[in-house]
């Protein structure tokens, strides 16, 4: 359920749209920090809030990579496999993660730490090869360092 304090954060972006409904993603954003993912009931409690139909907010959810619709790992690791990175040997690095982890790419670690997938273009090419881990780019990765970033997340 979402609580009050987010349902006052949620009112105050309203304020900062012509409409409300301009608000859905970044408060979708702010209800994803607070409960882990948008479920279908929070979906419904999301639409009452923006007066739409619960359908239009789960298109949202489940248009957005970053939006999650169910529970998730704790970290989410994103390898950018593009020609860039991939030139540079993000393939490569994807595949040691994968052994490190004990994982293959687009699983999670059996105590829901990691999430290890790949992506297309992250727009950091100039720092290829490079992952995201959550929010956070890490650029001109190499394998010991990439493994030592996740080594580090709790
Ligand atoms: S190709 Fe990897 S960030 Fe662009």
């Amino acid at each position: 359920m979402i609580s009050d304090a987010t349902r006052s954060a949620v009112a105050e972006l309203m304020k900062h749209f012509p409409e409300k409904r301009g608000a859905l993603l970044p408060a979708l954003h702010l209800i994803q920090r607070e409960l882990g993912h948008v479920a279908t009931e929070t979906a419904v409690e999301v639409a009452e809030l923006f007066e739409l139909h619960p359908v239009q907010v789960l298109e949202v959810v489940r248009f957005y990579n970053l939006i999650y619709d169910a529970p998730q790992a704790q970290h989410h690791v994103t390898v950018c496999t593009n020609l860039s990175c991939s030139l540079r040997g993000a393939r490569r690095l994807l595949r040691q993660l994968e052994a490190h982890l004990g994982v293959v790419a687009g699983t999670a670690t059996p105590d829901g730490r990691i999430h290890l997938g790949h992506e297309e273009c992250l727009g950091a090419c100039a720092g290829a090869p490079m992952m995201r881990v959550d929010e956070r780019y890490h650029e001109d990765l190499d394998v010991e360092t990439a493994k030592s970033i996740l080594d580090a997340l709790e």
